[in-house]
């Protein structure tokens, strides 16, 4: 049967997820993962209506003068900061986005990260790797930090968040969080967290999380100052989004000690980050890797997939940003 409605797949997915949409839709595939210009995507998806993206896209409103025919933007992606979503509603496009698949990954992610620059992983793995390791076992050889007991902030108590303190509880952590709006008394009690103000978490924990989503209102969260108010054994892990970090102060941060360490997944000029960061070794870096597992990065592509779908046959997508 003639498909009457072409979409644009701006990335690799999973063969699955062509199947699935294959089966409705003509495919404009981007199968060779080369991230398109913003010409290429303007001319790629003007003939389209609907659109199944990822972060590396930048939807806005140039996108939109150019492609007035896309009804639908699906995003593989929990966060959708790569998309002007007011502009969107207002011409009428549905964007929708990929919670709740990813919570427990992104969280493993983030825990690996906090016990890495915590027990100093990579540093210690590199000694190895250099054939420095010269002493068998030493007293005072990579010493790190405790995890165990310590104490956890989470900025930011959303799903993810809520999923972190699910596994410091095992690790006995103390946890305090900061979120917009607190959580309710029952919910609090069953994640055994306490609520402060953003101050009190920089200024009292050992280590400090950021998870919140990226906007003017996020960017730059954590600059010079919050970093100063942290105590000189912390150690701050980021894989929420890069501008919410001022990297440039962290790393002033980190070159003068004033902070012990920090984990980051995620950079404010992705795929390009702060060269200054290599040559620190109180740091442990990732390629944005946080929902990167197979059933996970399946799970969001066909929650991506099954919003597009639902949308572009009228019906109202499971998860819709912008109605
Ligand atoms: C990844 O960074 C996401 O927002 O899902």
């Amino acid at each position: 049967m003639p498909k009457s409605l072409k979409i644009l797949i701006t990335r690799q997915v999973f063969p699955e997820v062509i199947d699935f949409l294959g089966a409705d839709f003509e495919i404009d595939y981007n199968e060779s993962d080369v991230v398109l210009s913003t010409d290429e995507l303007c001319e790629r998806a003007a003939s389209c209506a609907g659109l199944l993206c990822c972060l590396t896209e930048k939807i806005d409103n140039t996108f939109f003068e150019h492609c007035p025919t896309v009804r639908v933007v699906s995003n593989i992606a929990v966060g959708y900061n790569n998309i002007d979503a007011i502009e969107a509603k207002n011409r009428g496009v549905k964007i929708t986005n990929t919670p709740g698949v990813l919570d427990d990954t992104t969280a493993d992610l983030t825990f690996t990260l906090l016990m890495a620059v915590a027990r100093r992983i990579t540093e210690a793995e590199s000694l190895l790797r250099q054939g420095r390791w010269k002493k068998s076992f030493a007293v005072q050889q990579m010493l790190g930090t405790d995890i165990h007991h310590a104490s956890l902030g989470i900025i930011g108590m959303g799903r993810i968040g809520q999923a972190i303190a699910k596994r410091a509880a095992g690790f006995d952590m103390q946890v305090r969080y900061f979120n917009r709006t607190p959580l309710d008394a029952t919910t609090e009690q069953k994640f055994n967290v306490c609520y402060v103000s953003q101050e009190a978490i920089l200024r009292n924990s050992d280590f400090v999380l950021v998870m919140v989503p990226y906007s003017a209102a996020t960017h730059h969260l954590i600059g010079a100052e919050e970093l100063a108010l942290m105590k000189p054994s912390a150690i701050l892990i980021n894989t929420a989004r890069g501008g919410v970090v001022d990297e440039v102060a962290l790393i002033a941060a980190l070159k003068k000690n004033q902070i012990a360490g920090a984990g980051l997944d995620v950079f404010e000029n992705e795929p390009a980050f702060n060269p200054e960061f290599l040559g620190l070794k109180n740091v442990v870096l990732t390629p944005h890797i946080g929902s990167a597992t197979r059933s996970t990065r399946m799970a969001m592509a066909m929650l991506a997939a099954t919003n597009l779908k639902a949308a572009l046959q009228g019906k109202t997508p499971p998860n819709w940003v912008n109605p």
